[in-house]
């Protein structure tokens, strides 16, 4: 089984439909036919479904940026993953900082999410990432295993494999301009195979993507692409200009597979 590399962009709270669809057009024009790298596209919820159409016949995957656990019931304001499914999502970010952080979103919360979303076989992407207080106090690694434990308790070997991603995303690097240095992230992102390996097996700790996220732009991916447990990106702000981020799609290319 070979790592894909992926390339996903967040749009957070961004694009009316009309400008949703002419970046779908646009970017289906530049990949083609092409599926060297998954392009991933994790929209409001509002556009799930007009993107899931304008994205038929290309390899953009259209995907959302949270859920709620629940199967149904009265949660005014929230959207479960069924729901997600038959607007045409294939995928769901988990556990963003900006929901942990801003909607004050717990492990616990986060787990459930997790196990529903695994039911469901719609691709999780799970974040985990550490402050930059957490960081000074060399907690990275402390801070990743928690969030690793508590998001992914009881998960079972057979719904995790083939069907979840990490994205490793520290805090103080999202929306600053900041990014980690190539480095860093390598060094977080093997923690994570570490602890797949320790708490599954090899094959899943070879199997699961972990992409790196926080201010990651054409400029500097190339760098972050060359180390060998950067599997891709997760991409805010330059993931809403179609040639922007196909650049990053580009150099993710360049890295190929790892086998
Ligand atoms: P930026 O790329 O804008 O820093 O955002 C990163 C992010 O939060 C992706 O989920």
């Amino acid at each position: 089984m070979s790592r894909r590399p992926i390339v996903a962009g967040n749009w957070k709270m961004y694009k009316t439909t009309t400008e949703a669809v002419a970046f779908i057009d646009e970017l289906a024009k530049l990949v083609g036919k092409d599926d060297d790298v998954a392009i991933y596209l994790a929209v409001p919820f509002t556009l799930i479904k007009p993107c899931s159409e304008s994205a038929k016949g290309s390899s953009i995957v259209i995907g959302a940026q949270n859920m709620h656990d629940a199967t149904e019931g009265a949660f005014t304001g929230e959207v479960a993953g069924s729901m997600l499914l038959d607007a045409g999502a294939k995928f769901v970010i988990l556990g963003h900082s900006e929901r942990r952080n801003i909607f004050k979103e717990t492990n616990a919360f986060i787990h459930k999410k997790v196990q529903r979303a695994l039911e469901l076989k719609l691709h999780p992407i799970l974040c985990i990432g550490e402050t930059l207080e957490e960081r000074n106090d060399e907690q990275t690694h402390s801070v990743l295993q928690e969030q690793l434990s508590e998001c992914l308790k009881g998960a079972s070997v057979d719904a995790i494999n083939n069907n979840l991603t990490i994205a490793y995303e520290p805090v103080w690097a999202i929306g600053t301009g900041q990014v980690a240095t190539p480095e860093m992230a390598d060094d977080a992102h093997r923690f994570c195979r570490d602890w797949l390996r320790q708490n599954f097996n090899e094959d899943i700790a070879q199997n699961v993507r972990i992409i790196y996220g926080g201010s990651v732009n054409s400029s500097n991916c190339n760098g972050l692409f060359q180390k060998g447990d950067i599997d891709g990106a997760l991409v805010g702000g330059a993931s809403l200009q179609a040639d922007k981020f196909y650049q990053i799609v580009e150099s993710a290319k360049q890295r190929g597979s790892v086998v």
